[in-house]
């Protein structure tokens, strides 16, 4: 079966990397030259360390390779039975892929967005087979998370569903069926507890302290701002945004620090600063 992952950002790359580990010949596309030529670079970087502390040999790492492919071009989504997509959190910009891929997609091909909380049935809206589009959120670092949030739009057929469920199963994925509302399931819990941790550092508490906290206090493997850094500050602060005007309520005011943080280029890891400094090989290093 083939797959085709659109965006080769963090999120993309690390599925289109996911369904390639598990058997599934797979083409990341994205129209942006440099993220592809990123994306295939850390994947490879990765396997390569993978070789070198023994947990892969060198031929099950080009087995894995040669299923995955990079391209420019969204006709390559043709031939694809499942199409995923790991686009910006921008409901035009989502809409406009989806409509996109529509038009190129075999007929019976099914359409995902990886999106952390957008509305999926305003997404299905925008193609001709709303019945073949649903929601299925992965977790970041994607081959690493068990978890795969299953989201149904309002016209989502039951083969579309269990169809996915069954890849999840097959991709080593554990699912949750999460409710179409703002922020899902985790990140509805999740990301109030990282802009909580930001007001703390806005009120003077040091990063380390708030992030021992919740390590040592809670056995979390990251504390709530390390992994801020680690998803992106700005992608975090699209979530909050998104629960902020999704249920109208005043108790999701996303933290002005980040606000300030973003304005700033303080993106996280992947700027080289966020609440903590970072070399070029993304190791804390302040
Ligand atoms: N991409 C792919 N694989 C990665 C990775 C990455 N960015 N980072 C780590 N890994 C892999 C490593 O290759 C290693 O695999 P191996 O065992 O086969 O060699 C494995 O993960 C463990 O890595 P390390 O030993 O280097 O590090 P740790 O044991 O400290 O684990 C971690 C790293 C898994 C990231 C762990 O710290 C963790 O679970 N952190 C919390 C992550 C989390 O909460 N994610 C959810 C984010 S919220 C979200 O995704 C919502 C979305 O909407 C943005």
């Amino acid at each position: 079966m083939k797959v085709a992952v659109i965006g080769a950002g963090l999120m993309g790359s690390g599925i289109a990397q996911t369904f390639a580990q598990a058997g599934y010949e797979v083409t990341n596309i994205d129209t942006f030259p440099a993220s592809l030529e990123k994306a295939g670079a850390n994947v490879a970087r990765l396997f390569e360390k993978k070789v070198a502390k023994g947990k892969l040999t060198e031929e099950e790492k080009k087995k894995i390779l040669g299923r995955l492919t990079y391209s420019g071009n969204m006709e390559d989504v043709k031939g694809a039975a499942l199409i995923v997509e790991a686009v910006p959190e921008n409901m035009e910009l989502k809409k406009s892929v989806f409509a996109t891929v529509d038009g190129l997609a075999d007929p019976d091909s099914i359409l995902v967005s990886n999106t952390s909380g957008l509305s999926i049935s305003e997404i299905a809206a925008a193609t001709k087979r709303p019945n073949k589009v649903m929601g299925a959120h992965f977790f970041y670092p994607a081959p690493v998370m068990k978890l795969l949030e299953l989201i149904r739009g309002i016209a989502t057929d039951d083969k579309t569903y269990e169809t996915m469920k069954e890849i999840a199963k097959q991709i080593g994925k554990t699912t949750v069926d999460a409710p179409e509302l703002p922020g899902f399931m985790v990140n509805r819990i999740l990301v109030p507890m990282q802009n909580e941790a930001a007001f703390m550092v806005m009120e003077g508490c040091k990063p380390e302290d708030v992030d021992n906290a919740m390590k040592l206090g809670c056995n979390f493997p990251m504390g709530p701002l390390e992994l801020t850094d680690f998803v992106g500050v700005d992608i975090m602060l699209g979530t909050m945004k998104g629960l902020y005007s999704g249920f109208s309520d005043s108790k999701y005011r996303p933290c002005p620090l980040l606000e300030n943080m973003v304005k700033a280029g303080r993106l996280g890891k992947k700027s080289g600063q966020g609440f903590y400094r970072y070399d070029e090989n993304g190791n804390k290093v302040g």
